[in-house]
């Protein structure tokens, strides 16, 4: 199909008609020329697919679908495989139901537990959230149906998102909120991107020319087409210049005019309309002409792969005395009410009308349970009776298992939360059955982390996060061991709030919310902060036992252009089969510029029966040593050491070797008069070069001391006056150097350290 060519026919107001929506769900047809209209659909972990009433926040029915586990969990699985195998039966759904895009993944950083949103986000890594993405996208799109990855950028906040402004610096927006965009992007095209409602440094995602062109384009090589969020516009031809092609929903046309308006009055280019509707036809014919509707779509088939897909998320925290697994033979009690009602989704607009829902209580049938609800989770409450009921059960069984975590209410898109607790009835109730029972295991539902008042009160933890529709099935299989837990957390659990970098300043005032705590986000903050956590980054429990040893590197000393190869041996020393998560971080030993301890730069999920070994490698290049360089305006490796450690958190690191890497690039500088010794002594050539001219300086200080009283003398010694020149710009060699100062032989050492 010659897109320019049809594009070429088209009337001015048909193309500017074509860069928005003709409804809420779809691209406009031009029926003279046989454009069809194409159709998408929230997303991400399944189909919103609205046929009647239509909003974007899942408040209206959409069709009977498949709930998958929300990001928050398949994060924790650390699979790619398998959230690839998700996207791939999300992407047959989508055959199956003519849409042309799936509006996900969404990839914004888990910043602080109060984003209302985070239940949708992988994590507070951009490495794993950038890895789950692609996984995904390259899912959805084997099976010729697009993606659309959001939200773009820097939307880790509900709170005021349609109007307030991230003020992010740009080693930060470069290290923490783009590289899951990148990744994604660069290895697997989505077919579009969906900027954000935000503001990114003043400027709205959805007019924002270095973000929509410069980087997504230019830099990163996007090929597809930018779709506004829902009523994320503000102005259209700024948008349309800047490089958002697709305004969803239909602005009734209001915008359309304008952007014809523009062109006619000069203000536009109408090129730039030509190229948004080439780009919107690429992929709208890129789907029709692989559209395969009779592609089957077994929804009780995905059923049993949402289930498999949720036991792999599983996170196991705390399991003493190994309460779990369960014995089949013993009385459980099984309490709280998301054990008959689990909560497994989020609200707003990736809410999934479950065409069914498997809860623990339904899974565990023909197992000796007693349930007591315990607590009223729409009303938020629950009464006396409710938690005598839930200690009588408690007592009368060997172990006491309560379903608990956060209620609808609490956590959705559109505002955040106000606090980390759980609801204080279900505290309550957690309190009044561990003492009834010591035997008392906690399975957590929730999108982003709680506090956990009652942690040493009950012997197990278990966090299945918001596991989707079949989160039942896999709940009871991983607590009665017929699947061993294999996630881990994909981000860190604080004791407290207040222990979180965004804290101070997290929501921002008024619409400016300052991204002050910079590249310190997650672990990358507590590691180097030392904060004592609940539980750390890429913690996970498992009931088998593993080891990590024997990691080698393939060299000791490296240039930044060359890859290291790092290989670890890992066992099963258990008596269970089961997987683990080998994690690679890389940390700078010493550094110019404040960096985090380490930084996850590789992972494998790996299976491994009792007594078996693997060999695992990770490849590591450029990027796994880079910090974003704000001179350079590029990724940049300081020479020097690096820690290479294997672990199974960011806080137990098993094994750790360190490569010398160095750098090919030398950073620019400048050096004036007012430049410190210090400075120029830290650069090789410049110390050979500034070699005389500090003599010069030592002498004259030491001459001044000779004059000076014995006792002075002593006082300072040589070493304390070569540490307090450092600090002394060039320009104190005429003060302080006496005589000897000579101001043309420091003109002439400048010219020489600034000749290239
Ligand atoms: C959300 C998007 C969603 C869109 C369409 C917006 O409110 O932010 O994630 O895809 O609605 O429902």
């Amino acid at each position: 199909m010659d897109i320019k060519a049809l594009v070429s026919q088209m009337t001015l107001e048909e193309k500017a008609g074509l860069c928005s929506g003709a409804d809420f769900w779809h691209t406009k047809a031009v029926e003279r020329l046989g454009v069809p209209a194409s159709m998408v659909s929230d997303g991400p972990h399944g189909l919103r697919k609205q046929d009647d009433k239509v909003d974007h926040l899942g408040v209206n029915d959409s069709i009977r679908a498949v709930c998958f586990p929300a990001a928050c969990a398949t994060a924790a699985s650390f699979d790619r495989a398998m959230v690839t195998r998700m996207g791939e039966a999300i992407g047959d759904a989508c055959q199956h139901e003519r849409l042309s895009v799936v509006l996900g993944p969404a990839v914004n950083i888990k910043r602080s537990p109060l984003c209302g949103r985070n239940f949708e986000y992988f994590s507070e890594d951009p490495y794993l959230a950038g890895e789950m993405a692609a996984s995904f996208i390259h899912g959805v799109q084997s099976r010729n149906v697009g993606t659309s990855i959001k939200h773009f950028a820097a939307n880790s906040q509900e709170h005021r998102r349609m109007s307030s402004s991230a003020e992010i610096d740009e080693r930060t927006l470069r290290e923490i909120y783009l590289p899951a965009f990148e990744t994604a992007v660069k290895r697997e095209q989505p077919w579009t991107v969906m900027c954000s409602y935000n503001r990114l440094n003043g400027v709205f995602a959805s007019e924002h020319p270095w973000l929509l062109t410069e980087l997504l384009r230019k830099e990163w090589g996007f090929e597809g087409y930018v779709m506004s969020d829902w009523g994320a516009v503000a102005d259209r031809v700024a948008g349309l210049k800047a490089g958002l092609d697709l305004e969803m929903p239909s602005s009734g046309g209001y915008n359309d005019r304008k952007i014809v308006e523009a062109v006619q009055n000069g203000t536009l280019d109408e090129a730039v309309v030509d190229r948004a509707a080439e780009r919107i036809l690429n992929i709208v014919f890129r789907y029709t002409g692989h559209a395969k509707p009779d592609t089957p779509w077994d929804k009780e088939a995905q059923h049993a792969l949402a289930a498999d897909i949720a036991a792999e998320c599983m996170v196991l925290l705390k399991n003493e005395g190994g309460i779990l697994p369960l014995r089949k033979e013993d009385e459980i009690a099984f309490i709280g009410e998301f054990a008959e009602k689990p909560r497994f989704q989020g609200g707003g607009s990736s809410h999934i009308n479950c065409f069914k829902t498997t809860s623990a209580l339904e899974a565990a049938q023909g197992l000796h349970i007693r349930y007591a609800r315990g607590y009223d989770a729409a009303k938020d409450m629950a009464s006396d009776e409710m938690i005598a009921e839930a200690v009588e059960a408690a007592r009368a069984a060997k172990v006491a298992v309560v379903f608990a975590g956060l209620p609808d209410v609490y956590e959705s898109e559109s505002y955040d939360r106000s606090h980390m607790r759980m609801p204080d009835c279900q505290n309550r109730l957690i309190e009044a059955v561990a003492a009834a029972n010591p035997n008392t295991v906690v399975v957590l539902h929730n999108g982003s982390p709680v506090e956990m008042p009652w942690i040493d009160s009950v012997k197990g933890v278990l966090e299945a996060y918001l596991g989707g529709q079949a989160v039942g099935t896999a709940t009871v299989r991983v607590l009665f061991g017929d699947m061993n837990p294999c996630g881990r957390l994909p981000e860190s659990f604080p004791k407290k709030l207040s222990d979180n970098p965004s804290y101070l300043f997290y929501g921002g005032e008024g619409n400016v919310a300052e991204y002050r705590e910079g590249i310190f986000v997650g672990y990358r903050y507590y590691d180097r902060k030392e904060t004592e956590l609940l539980f750390p980054f890429g913690f996970g429990l498992s009931y088998t036992d593993f080891c990590f040893f024997d990691l080698h590197l393939s060299a000791a000393e490296i240039s930044d252009r060359e890859a290291l190869t790092a290989t670890v041996k890992v066992k099963n020393t258990g008596s269970r089969p089961g997987k683990t998560v080998v994690q690679l971080y890389v940390g700078d030993k010493e550094s110019s510029v404040f960096r985090p301890v380490r930084e996850l730069k590789g992972f494998e999920k790996v299976e491994l029966q009792p007594g078996e070994e693997k060999e695992v490698s990770f490849t590591l290049d450029k990027r796994a040593f880079a910090y974003w360089n704000t001179q350079l305006h590029d990724w940049h490796v300081e020479t020097g050491e690096f820690a290479i450690e294997v672990g199974y958190s960011s806080r137990d690191i098993a094994e750790t070797a360190v490569v010398k890497v160095n750098s090919t690039v030398r950073v620019p500088r400048h050096y004036d008069i007012n430049s410190i010794f210090m400075d120029i002594l830290d650069d090789p050539r410049g110390r050979e070069i500034i070699a005389p001219l500090l003599k010069v300086m030592q002498e004259g200080f030491s001459q001044g001391q000779s004059e000076q009283s014995d006792a002075a003398n002593e006082a300072i010694t040589d070493a304390m006056n070569l540490a307090m020149l450092r600090y002394m710009p060039l320009r104190t060699l005429l003060s302080f150097a006496g005589e000897k100062a000579d101001p043309a032989a420091l003109e002439a050492i400048l010219k020489q350290l600034n000749e290239d």
